[in-house]
């Protein structure tokens, strides 16, 4: 059989044409799903910024991003020039291509320039780090906030305000907040990807950091450490007001009105750590630990011991041991005003209405 030069078997030939084509397609569809990524409604991207620390840290990440996309098509058009110029390199008599053996001045170079372009990043970035250790002097009064991790839910402590809350951090809008991170139990993280990068609480120490809202809206957090079975269920919410309303929020904190409201009630729960180990069907609660809610209202007994009346409902969420001890369930840091709206929630549930 006769051998003839590669390029000229029709069936490599085809088999050639069909990994080109395979290619194409597959990097085709690699840069539809790269174009997807700039889509920013995502409430948790971390492409977006509502606030002076993700500002600082967006300052650096631009500058960071039209390098690399320098050097990266510096490096590929070396490439497909190499790949195009040198595709047919000089041979020995044996048929193989002369090996070469070291280029002094092509390694150094390729020492030194990427050793200049760590040394370049680092600077702006050391700067912003150094940049967001301490809250910023020149935007106003800072807020302390105390946010302390448990498993699994996030509690907000205002020291300066006597009030707290849980999953839900009220902060006013255009003032920096000046946050402790501490935890109850074992390493969580404090995120809220939209507002700042993330801290971890850790156990025996108080970690700092600080972050700010340009305006009144809703950021969603996460843990972002994981940190037990529930540690999906560790969302949490930064809702930034005006200062009106966020005096108003705390002055109602400091008088609750005398009746609940079911509403906030039934947010505080299936968004809550509750929801961590109770269900109640038709809503996101689906905790497989504790007992079913659905039809709590309906309930005689609470924990199968206390007779299921407002006041009782009260006792229990205010500290589950001291009326059943030994519960599992656990003694939450709930304010006298959520664990109002708690019970006139779950006291409806399994009620028909009137
Ligand atoms: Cu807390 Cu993960």
């Amino acid at each position: 059989m006769v051998r003839c030069c590669p390029g000229t078997n029709p069936r490599r030939d085809g088999r050639g044409r069909l990994t080109r084509g395979l290619m194409l397609v597959g990097l085709l569809a690699m840069a539809g799903l790269l174009s997807a990524c700039g889509v920013t409604d995502d409430p948790q991207s971390t492409i977006r910024q509502a606030g002076e620390h993700n500002a600082r840290i967006w300052s650096v990440y631009n500058w960071l991003w039209i390098g690399a996309a320098i050097v990266f098509v510096l490096v590929e058009a070396l490439l497909v020039y190499t790949l195009i110029r040198y595709r047919r390199a000089p041979k020995t008599a044996h048929g193989r291509p002369v090996p070469v053996h070291g280029n002094t001045t092509l390694e150094v170079m390729w020492t030194i320039i990427p050793a200049l372009v760590l040394v370049l990043i680092s600077v702006p970035t050391l700067q912003v780090i150094a940049d967001l250790s301490s809250t910023p002097e020149n935007m106003g009064e800072p807020l302390r906030v105390d946010v302390i991790g448990h498993q699994f839910f996030f509690e907000f402590r205002y020291p300066e305000l006597g009030v707290r809350s849980t999953n839900t951090m009220y902060i006013p809008e255009d003032r920096p907040i000046d946050i402790n991170l501490q935890s109850a139990d074992v390493i969580h993280s404090f995120w809220v990807p939209v507002l700042a990068g993330k801290t971890d609480n850790i156990p025996g120490r108080t970690n700092h950091m600080w972050l700010s809202a340009d305006e009144p809206g809703e950021y969603s957090g996460q843990c972002a450490e994981f940190c037990g079975t529930g540690h999906a269920l560790m969302r949490f919410k930064v809702v930034a007001q005006t200062e009106a309303d966020f005096n108003d929020w705390v002055q109602n904190q400091l008088n609750p009105s005398a009746t609940g409201d079911p509403a906030v009630g039934e947010q505080l729960v299936t968004a809550g750590a509750c929801a961590g180990c109770h269900a109640i069907d038709g809503t996101s609660a689906g905790g497989a630990v504790g007992p079913n809610l659905t039809k709590f209202g309906a309930q005689e007994q609470i924990a199968g011991v206390v007779e299921n009346t407002p006041e009782n409902l009260s006792a229990w969420l205010h500290d589950p041991a001291a009326v059943k001890p030994g519960t599992a369930m656990p003694k939450l840091p709930l304010s006298d005003a959520d664990i109002m709206h708690i019970v006139a929630y779950l006291e409806t549930l399994g009620v028909d209405s009137p």
